[in-house]
């Protein structure tokens, strides 16, 4: 197993499938009373750059079911927040902590803070990618579906963080991903060159039907990101249309689920009407975060 969770390209189908084997027992554990301290005594730094809801709550609350604490740090009151070196952070949170949650904008300060520290970094979300929600993305699945093999995965909308750790995912797991974006907002190049030897079955298109034809399991994302706020409108009209609505619906396959990590804004990347007919997988989607990262958590702190 890894030191560090920096991106979704860190872990093989391996590691993939033993943190969600892990996660489902951790959540059979959790609904039925049945204690799992495996970190008791253990303390996780969760520095914030970024809002979080999901996150912070799960990430907190999961390393307290795990006998541990978690400390809220948010940038604004940290001196890495006044300039301080990331490599001067990491060196003296290493002393204190037994592992970071970091959620920020460049992948490098990730990158950096787990190139210094001594224990292990997760990344909370970046520009470049969410690992931890694609972990939990991926339980949702195998819990809906039973598995991976066959299925073919659709996300529509922004090649942002969301697209570019789901394409990661699920060709690992040995799913067909098609990605359909607007021209100028394609996934990240080191993504696509990562889905390059995976030949067909993977599909980038600006073609919203054709990317969602016969799906399994359809994505979307906010049209603009944490840090976006800025190109909101400019965004919304290059997005148009990138939408999962009832005409998509109808081109997927009969029994397809869909998931959004939400925060969701409907009426832009979602209808209301298509968010609300798959409202119990999208907020079991949120649920697995909890059990996901619990066992990232466990993978990567648990003293042997
Ligand atoms: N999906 C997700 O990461 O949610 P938060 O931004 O609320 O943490
Ligand atoms: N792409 C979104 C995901 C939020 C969980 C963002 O980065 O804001």
């Amino acid at each position: 197993m890894m030191h560090d969770l920096l991106k979704m390209a860190d872990l093989n189908k391996e590691e993939i499938l033993d943190i969600l084997n892990l996660a489902m027992q951790l959540k059979y554990e959790t609904k039925n009373g049945i204690a799992h301290k495996h970190l008791a005594g253990q303390t996780l730094g969760m520095i914030f750059q970024k809002a979080s809801t999901r996150t912070r709550v799960s990430f907190e609350t999961g390393m307290y079911q795990l006998g541990g604490q978690a400390l809220f740090l948010s940038s604004r009151d940290l001196q890495i927040g006044r300039g301080e070196p990331v490599e001067d952070t990491a060196r003296v949170l290493s002393r204190y902590l037994d592992g970071i949650m970091i959620r920020t904008f460049a992948q490098k300060e990730v990158e950096d803070l787990a190139e210094y520290a001594s224990i292990p970094i997760i990344n909370g979300l970046t520009d470049y990618c969410h690992p931890c929600q694609v972990l939990a993305d991926l339980q949702t699945i195998r819990e809906f579906k039973g598995g991976f093999d066959g299925l073919k995965m659709c996300y529509i909308g922004d090649g942002n963080n969301m697209a570019n750790s789901l394409i990661v995912g699920g060709l690992t797991v040995g799913m067909k991903v098609s990605v359909a974006c607007p021209e100028g907002y394609h996934p990240d190049a080191q993504v696509l060159d990562f889905a390059k030897p995976y030949g067909d079955t993977f599909k980038l298109t600006d073609n919203v039907l054709e990317a969602a034809k016969d799906a399994d399991v359809l994505f979307t994302d906010v049209w603009a990101s944490m840090g976006q706020e800025g190109e909101a409108e400019k965004r919304k009209i290059a997005f148009k249309g990138y939408q999962i609505n009832d005409e998509v619906m109808d081109v997927a396959a009969k029994d397809a689920m869909v998931q959004h990590c939400l925060p969701a804004h409907r009426e832009e990347e979602i209808t209301a009407k298509v968010f609300e007919a798959h409202a119990n997988e999208i907020f079991e989607e949120a649920e697995n975060r909890l059990h996901a990262q619990k066992a990232v958590m466990v993978k990567l702190m648990q003293k042997k």
